[in-house]
């Protein structure tokens, strides 16, 4: 494809071994509709070129909302009193995952609050095990920081891939979204994401756009973040308020809020231009703030959704963020709506696969001969 002059220079930048914060920062900021077509049409070409135009499903099952920190802009926060706590029983969650093996999803991503309790570990451990033995899917679990003693006892129950979004790559700002109160570290954070490297998952990260605070060049160096870290898989989301957390109503705002949803459309292009074979997600996040906001999400790059298969009952109670869609819809709602959804940009559903990044294999093959 004839690269137009917007296009050389995106790719000029983001191909230079010295690619600083402050380069990134411009291409951040390309608001016009021009700079928005140029930049998405470079990404879409990079998509179809390094991954393809197939996109996973992993079935997303927010299985308990019991959490022991109390993350500033976060409706599941400990001291939101007004959060009525679940767990699913181990049969609801069995129920779900017969549901995504009967629907050819390739995988099911298990996503619970910060719960460190060795009961709720041992519960974690033993689902993954029955999942694993009646349905083989690829299994992702998103519970948070845990010692890396747990981490391993997850993987060698089944679990192969983990998400844990560094939230902010800023040490500081990482202090402005969280409490002081131990239970908050940056490093911790850090730690964690390590541990899961080294025990041998498939790392997901990622981190919020347009939250109190955070200014592009933060975003840039998330951007720089995410490839130092090799993560494997990224979700990236907008911020979006909740009335029962310290962030409601905030006047703290660096990046304009109308800017939000351009802004993680870009910074999607850019770590599909950038990192080329991730697999990055259009997170739900994103429709909220406009009703394509997923199939947007897909056209900037991304090629991994995530239907909620949560049962309809407990949905209500799972607000990291107000105004969250799908709250009265059930499983097989979602599903046909995103198959509409993924039809309608042009890409096919990789059914049956379990989609692993192939970023996954070429960092393994390069860091350990052992696995070639
Ligand atoms: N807006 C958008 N995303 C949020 N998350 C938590 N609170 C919000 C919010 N108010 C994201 C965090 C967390 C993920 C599960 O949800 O990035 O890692
Ligand atoms: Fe808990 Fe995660 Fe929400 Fe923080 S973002 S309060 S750790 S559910
Ligand atoms: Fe749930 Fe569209 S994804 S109704």
């Amino acid at each position: 494809m004839e690269k137009t002059r917007i296009q050389s220079d995106i790719m000029d930048i983001l191909s230079s071994p010295s690619l600083k914060k402050e380069d990134i920062v411009p291409i951040l900021k390309m608001g016009s509709k021009k700079e928005m077509e140029a930049l998405q049409s470079l990404a879409m070409e990079v998509k179809r070129e390094k991954v393809g135009r197939g996109v996973y499903f992993r079935g997303l099952v927010e299985f308990s909302n019991v959490c022991r920190k109390n993350c500033f802009y976060c409706g599941l926060r400990k001291d939101n009193k007004k959060v009525s706590r679940f767990r699913l029983s181990e049969e609801e969650i069995l129920n779900t995952a017969a549901f995504a093996h009967e629907n050819r999803y390739g995988s099911l991503v298990l996503q619970s609050g910060e719960n460190q309790s060795k009961e709720h570990i041992d519960f974690i451990c033993r689902i993954v095990k029955r999942i694993k033995s009646q349905y083989n899917l690829g299994i992702t679990l998103s519970c948070g920081e845990q010692s890396e003693d747990t981490y391993r006892r997850f993987f060698r129950n089944g679990a192969h891939r983990y998400l844990l979004r560094v939230e902010t790559s800023s040490r500081e700002l990482y202090g402005k979204w969280h409490p002081d109160d131990g239970k908050h570290r940056f490093e911790t954070r850090l730690d964690c994401l390590r541990s899961l490297k080294n025990i041998g998952f498939q790392l997901g990260s990622g981190s919020m756009v347009g939250v109190p605070y955070q200014t592009y060049e933060d975003i840039a160096g998330d951007i720089l973040f995410l490839r130092d870290m090799e993560v494997d898989m990224m979700g990236i989301g907008p911020f979006i308020e909740h009335s029962g957390t310290p962030f409601y109503r905030s006047e703290a705002y660096s990046i304009p809020r109308e800017e939000r949803l351009n802004v993680t459309l870009r910074m999607i292009a850019v770590l599909r231009i950038l990192l080329k074979d991730v697999n990055i997600a259009s997170t739900t996040a994103l429709q909220v703030l406009d009703k394509f906001g997923r199939e947007k999400g897909l056209m900037f790059g991304a090629n991994v959704i995530m239907p909620n298969l949560t049962p309809t009952i407990r949905r209500k109670d799972y607000l990291l963020y107000e105004d969250k869609p799908c709250l009265e819809e059930d499983a097989f709602h979602c599903n046909s709506c995103l198959s509409a959804r993924i039809a309608c940009v042009g890409d096919t559903i990789g059914y049956g696969e379990w989609g692993d990044p192939l970023h996954f294999f070429r960092r393994i093959n390069r860091s350990s001969p052992l696995w070639l």
